[in-house]
């Protein structure tokens, strides 16, 4: 079926509130901008996409959303160049993420066509909200809910897609050390962990909470048979550096396929450092931290971008890693930003600009 781009309907608000907010004191994900983009799956198609004025929905308390979780989301971030150029990174990655994540969770694919148009036009009305300078960014937060009223567990007929945004700066502050997960997963083989299914973050909030009570911020997750290899972080894929190796696992369907995650393998190989793409033993990388060839871990992400770890914890060990003056994951952020900013040449053709 063809999807017309001009069906978009917009509704502006009459004043904006841009003037109430602090944009040198952002925490994450808490304020939004003035529009934000609604579209509704009835009768079998996508129906009129609106962009409006930010603010509540109304749904049915039967809303299968709420019951069985019939939700997937992305996350994107919109930046603005010296010439207030607004520009996105790699873009349909996100989209075919979200309609690959969609699938597994039997919700209907979204139109390109309608995902474009009117991310175009909500980052266009919203343009002021997109910060200059190195850090500022737009989070963009794309998610599809099951809206069909009834608790009977069947996919819903009735469907949200809408895009929020939200400006941002650092996703984590201070130091991040995490936790080997020796007990719990995130993701089993032929299950959701390929998705970004919003059930998969709740399941990690009450292993995390345990982290954190334990000093740690964030859980990277092994796997769930074995407990012996290390997969992703939940909000991040993982890197490790053991000597002047990168190693990361493979993408499978229990490990998200990263966007910042494939962007960081490719710089790698244009820098020839050598990058294994294999299963990681946590008894390896126990192992080179303890004979000091462990040189640094990071994490990879579309909010955090690349964030370092400072220190892991396993099982009854706590281990520190050194603050590297050559380090990998400085390099690919300081990389990765250039190009998002438009301050580098984009040899990979990841920019996007919005006209
Ligand atoms: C992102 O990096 O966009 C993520 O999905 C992490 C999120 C849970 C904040």
């Amino acid at each position: 079926m063809k999807y017309d781009t001009n069906q978009l309907e917009i509704n502006k608000v009459q004043k904006s509130k841009i003037e109430e907010v602090n944009f040198d004191n952002l925490v994450f994900g808490e304020i939004f901008t003035d529009h934000m983009f609604e579209c509704d799956y009835d009768n079998g198609q996508w129906q009129t996409p609106k962009i409006r004025p930010y603010g509540s929905i109304e749904m049915d308390p039967s809303a299968k959303v709420f019951h069985y979780g019939q939700a997937v989301f992305e996350g994107m971030k919109a930046y603005k160049d010296e010439d207030d150029q607004i520009w996105l990174f790699r873009p349909e990655e996100n989209f075919k993420r979200i309609n690959k994540s969609s699938a597994r969770l039997a919700i209907p694919e979204f139109p390109k066509e309608f995902f474009f148009s009117g991310l175009e036009e909500l980052l266009k009305l919203d343009k002021a909200w997109i910060k200059k300078g190195f850090g500022n960014s737009l989070y963009i937060r794309p998610f599809v809910i099951a809206t069909e009223e009834g608790v009977s567990a069947n996919p819903s007929t009735k469907y949200k897609f809408m895009i929020i945004c939200s400006p941002a700066q650092a996703y984590y502050s201070g130091e991040v050390r995490v936790q080997f997960s020796e007990k719990y997963s995130r993701a089993a083989n032929g299950g959701v962990g390929a998705a970004k299914a919003a059930g998969n973050y709740a399941a990690q909030f009450y292993p995390t909470n345990l982290a954190k009570e334990a000093g740690f911020q964030q859980i990277i997750w092994t796997d769930a048979n074995t407990h012996e290899f290390l997969e992703e972080a939940g909000t991040m894929n993982i890197f490790f550096r053991i000597g002047d190796k990168l190693i990361t696992a493979p993408t499978s369907d229990r490990i998200l396929d990263g966007v910042t995650r494939k962007s960081v393998i490719d710089l790698a190989k244009d820098l020839n450092i050598e990058v294994e793409i294999r299963k990681v033993k946590v008894s390896e990388i126990v192992e080179a931290a303890r004979n000091g060839e462990l040189k640094e871990i990071f994490g990879s992400g579309t909010a955090t971008v690349i964030n370092p770890i400072s220190g892991f914890g396993y099982k009854d060990e706590k281990f520190e890693l050194p603050e590297l003056e050559d380090s990998y994951g400085k390099s690919f952020k300081d990389q990765l930003m250039k190009i998002q900013y438009n301050q580098a040449e984009d040899r990979h053709g990841w920019r996007y600009l919005i006209k």
